[in-house]
């Protein structure tokens, strides 16, 4: 039996990258998912974001581990669509224990323009959407009464400054992945005599579309000496979103049933490198 058996995971985000990868890992595990993600196009970002058939092929990944997945498109910035995705899926699921706020997006680099929009769409999605999640999704494991697990994803941009072309987007992804660790201390206090932990984690470059994208090869080709401020301490340029997977199934199982407000980095020693 799987460490996660009869576990009900929402995960946003989840049409791609490390957002599918965690809804496979998790149902590997045993647990059913909830998946929600926006499946359109956000004007500030370089790269094409998720689509209804990313999101109906992770329902498919979940169903081959003989799990159920229900999948929601909605925006994070929109609380109120978050609420009715939560609701409808606890009502086809039955529960809610695991919730993993992933959605994210990277508008750091790309052709230089007016920006300022870039800014308030990172802090829009990745903070405010992030708060969003966790005020759709704490009041239900509350009320459940047993217990549960959160985990943000934040970024090796939550501990350190990071520079890129684009400033104003730089500033609000690296303002937001700090900012929801903020969000993390509060709620781990708040909803630890519920026995609900929660803790961010903090990757380095994951090989997603959010980086293996033509907006950011041309970047590192534009800018080597930025691009050369992103490398790790290990041998190892991009990590697989699998790595990142690992890394949650641990936070998210009895294994680190004591492990709460922590920031977890998984970065190839990154946030040491001399
Ligand atoms: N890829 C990296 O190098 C890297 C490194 C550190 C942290 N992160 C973080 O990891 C998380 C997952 O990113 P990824 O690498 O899997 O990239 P990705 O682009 O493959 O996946 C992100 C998913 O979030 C969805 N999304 C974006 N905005 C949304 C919104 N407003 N509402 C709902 N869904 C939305 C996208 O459609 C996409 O499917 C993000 O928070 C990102 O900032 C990524």
């Amino acid at each position: 039996m799987g460490k996660l058996a009869g576990k009900v995971a929402l995960i946003t985000g989840a049409a791609r990258g490390q957002g599918r990868s965690h809804a496979e890992g998790l149902a590997a595990e045993g647990a059913d998912i909830i998946a929600v993600d926006i499946c359109r196009q956000i004007g500030t970002v370089a790269y094409p974001l998720g689509s209804s058939e990313d999101l109906a092929e992770t329902v498919r990944l979940v169903e081959k581990h003989d799990r159920r997945a229900v999948a929601f498109k909605a925006d994070v910035r929109d609380l109120a669509a978050l609420r009715r995705a939560v609701a409808e899926g606890v009502t086809e699921l039955g529960r809610l224990d695991i919730v993993i706020a992933n959605a994210g997006i990277m508008n750091t680099v790309g052709p230089a323009g007016d920006e300022d929009q870039a800014f308030y769409d990172s802090i829009d999605v990745m903070l405010t959407g992030v708060w969003h999640t966790l005020r759709a999704t704490t009041p239900v494991l509350k009320d459940q009464g047993q217990g549960g697990s959160v985990v943000i994803t934040s970024s090796t941009a939550g501990f350190r400054g990071i520079r890129t072309n684009l400033e104003a987007g730089s500033a609000g992804y690296v303002a937001a992945k700090h900012g929801v660790v903020g969000l993390m201390r509060v709620y781990a206090n708040i909803l630890a005599e519920h026995s609900i932990r929660v803790n961010t984690v903090h990757p380095t470059g994951v090989d997603t579309a959010m980086v293996s994208n033509e907006a950011f090869e041309a970047f590192t080709k534009d800018y080597p000496e930025l691009t050369q401020s992103l490398r790790n301490a290990l041998p190892k340029r991009l990590l697989e979103p699998a790595d990142v997977t690992k890394a949650i199934l641990w936070l998210v199982s009895d294994d680190a049933q004591y492990v709460t407000g922590t920031t977890l980095p998984i970065d190839a020693g990154f946030c040491v490198r001399t």
